[in-house]
């Protein structure tokens, strides 16, 4: 029989060890160790005299069959269902992280408001605040009309009681997992195992009761939602929300979705009546431009099936460092690495001694390849002095051999810079599309070389200075 005494638990991973330790050897934290009383055995499972309990006998189905699409809530907060994937479906599970403050529980509440004025039934369960201070925001957002029922609770056996009464809710939120426990867990509220245990009970109701589930999720430092990523892998959606503290917009990303795609955002700004949205988010990327310095570039770009264009801004200047700085935000650093190396082994440009900082306006973060040329370009007018010319967008993955390979879905890109006033497309030379009827004059690229050539050819003569 098993050894059985305390264990210890890692409040980041949660890796299970029996001794304490300083540092966690599956995750590498430090002092994350802390005991926990060991879990109840799994019931049904073999016991200690190896006999095996009765299952009971369930039949088995074909995957031809029976199934109803299941109906979509929508909540009519357009954003929202686009990263849903189209509204909220019945019985699932979403995790919803993000930093505090950022507005996790304000969009949350605007979500269970408009579906309370439709007519369903919708539970707010808060963990962290007190029925007050939540009728107070929505006072201040003008939903206290709203037929939202609210509660300031953190024991889940209570929650889920309470749930069970009257109709059954078509959305539930939780705010948030951290703060809730359960009486089935000995272990403190906020431990690894009392947010698993809770997670659990709350998805075991969403599951056979059909009301969807939002469960609030703090995010540590580094960006990991806390707690067990097993979490993560026990709901059915894990979006995140972030923005820059500077800025008041937000953006809500698909992590992980089991009903619809992951590279979809919702674009919000937070206002002083919670948060509204933002349809047509290049406008307020692209919003106070200044199109006569030189280290800009307007980047057609695609999130999700949405085209959205973004400036690049470069800044390349001298260094007086040993080892000359490399900075990037809004980017991957190894993709400017890498295009940096290109510019210089092709291109014949000379960056060993110079800094060079990369920065993607208004806190957007790129995930495409397709911003190499943009990226090219900003640097190389940076380097030069040349300023673009205006009302220009470039996208194009630039392969290591210099070539400038095409990306998918050029017609979206050059409709979207069309329909905000750009005239040229620079672009690569490849491709099937034409994007016909943008309007715009393109402008092809085969080799990276043919991008410097034509940027160096506007750069101010360096004599005159
Ligand atoms: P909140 O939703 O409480 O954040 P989270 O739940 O993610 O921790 O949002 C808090 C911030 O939002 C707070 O700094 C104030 C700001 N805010 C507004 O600017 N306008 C508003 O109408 C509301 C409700 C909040
Ligand atoms: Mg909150």
């Amino acid at each position: 029989m098993a050894k059985r005494g305390p264990t210890y638990t890692c409040q980041a991973c949660g890796a299970v060890y029996h001794r304490w330790q300083g540092k966690c050897d599956a995750c590498g934290t430090w002092s994350s160790l802390s005991e926990e009383a060991q879990a109840a055995p799994v019931p049904g499972a073999r016991g200690a005299s190896g006999s095996r309990a009765r299952g009971r006998v369930f039949a088995l189905e074909g995957l031809k069959g029976e199934t109803q699409d299941a109906p979509r809530i929508v909540s009519g907060i357009g954003e929202l269902d686009r990263v849903t994937g189209g509204g909220f479906v019945p019985g699932s599970v979403l995790l919803i992280g993000g930093d505090p403050g950022i507005g996790k529980s304000t969009l949350l509440m605007q979500a269970c408001a408009a579906l309370a004025l439709s007519g369903r039934r919708v539970v707010y369960v808060s963990g962290e605040e007190s029925t007050g201070q939540v009728r107070l925001r929505a006072e201040r957002m003008g939903l206290s009309e709203a037929p939202v029922e609210l509660a300031a609770e953190t024991n889940v056996e209570d929650i889920v009681a309470t749930l069970g009464q009257g109709s059954r809710p078509a959305l539930v939120v939780i705010d948030s997992i951290q703060t809730m426990w359960s009486g089935e867990v000995e272990s403190a509220p906020g431990t690894v195992t009392q947010v698993r245990g809770s997670a659990q009970a709350l998805i075991r109701y969403a599951k056979t009761s059909g009301a969807c589930m939002i469960l609030v999720g703090h995010v540590t430092k580094d960006g990991q939602i806390a707690g067990p990523r097993v979490v993560e892998h026990m709901v059915d959606a894990v979006l995140s929300f972030e923005g820059e503290g500077a800025h008041s917009f937000r953006i809500l990303r698909g992590q992980k979705n089991r009903f619809g795609a992951t590279d979809e955002i919702g674009v919000f700004e937070m206002t002083g009546k919670g948060l509204s949205e933002v349809s047509n988010p290049s406008a307020l990327f692209l919003a106070g431009r200044d199109q006569a310095a030189p280290g800009a570039a307007v980047f057609a770009g695609m999130e999700g099936t949405r085209p959205v264009l973004v400036e690049i801004q470069a800044l390349v200047a001298p260094t007086s460092l040993g080892t000359p700085r490399r900075a990037v935000v809004g980017w991957e650093n190894s993709r400017l690495s890498m295009v940096l190396a290109v510019l210089e082994t092709h291109g014949g440009l000379r960056l060993g001694q110079h800094d060079v900082y990369l920065n993607v306006a208004g806190g957007l973060r790129v995930n495409e390849p397709a911003a190499d040329l943009a990226v090219a370009a900003a640097l190389v007018s940076s380097l030069t002095g040349a300023i673009l010319p205006p009302e220009s967008v470039y996208f194009g993955e630039i392969a290591l051999s210099g070539a400038v390979r095409p990306v998918s879905v050029a017609a979206a890109r050059l409709r979207e810079a069309s329909k905000l006033g750009f005239e040229a497309a620079l672009m690569p030379a490849g491709g099937a599309e034409a994007g016909d009827g943008s309007g715009l004059s393109l402008r092809r690229f085969g080799h990276v070389t043919e991008l410097v050539a034509d940027i160096a050819a506007r750069a101010p003569r360096r004599d005159v200075k």
